[in-house]
């Protein structure tokens, strides 16, 4: 029997602020879902255990991406049709890892399993946050009256 495997844990840094307001929350919602996945990454044995985790971190990524893109197209963000293109990508390589989740079967669950948390703590969110919205900084100002009107929807 292998060992248990150790437990990845995403933590939010004052490095990924990028606008102390709804873009940030949204980051910090998204890591918690990442960190629910990966504390129960040692109680998976079907792809069916790992799918509900990643549909809820898709779903919530989508609402997420759109929030941003909306805030963009108001303070006419410069990069915002690389930002889309750059969602698009995310979105693909999200839906990669549930079909590696899906496809696991046995004791493959186990390696799938800490491939996809592995990704997503080191990789995938990281990755959106410092080289993708970073940028936007100086663009906050503008998103604020956005951001308000925003504030109500939720997925
Ligand atoms: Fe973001």
């Amino acid at each position: 029997m292998a060992d248990k495997p150790a437990i990845k844990i995403m933590e939010w840094s004052e490095k990924f602020i990028v606008d102390n307001g709804l873009i940030d929350n949204d980051h910090k919602f998204l890591i918690e879902l990442i960190n629910e996945f990966n504390e129960n990454v040692p109680n998976f044995s079907t792809p069916e255990d790992m799918k509900p985790y990643l549909l809820s971190l898709k779903k919530y990524t989508q609402t997420h991406f759109a929030r941003e893109e909306r805030l963009q197209e108001a303070a006419q963000y410069n990069m915002r049709k690389e930002h889309r293109v750059e969602h698009r990508d995310m979105i693909a390589q999200l839906d990669r890892m549930i079909a590696k989740a899906e496809t696991a079967e046995g004791g493959a669950v186990t390696d799938a399993a800490v491939e996809i948390s592995t990704f997503l703590t080191d990789v995938w969110l990281v990755n959106h946050i410092l080289v993708n919205d970073l940028p936007m900084r100086p663009f906050v100002d503008g998103m604020v009256e956005e951001a308000a009107n925003l504030m109500d929807i939720r997925a």
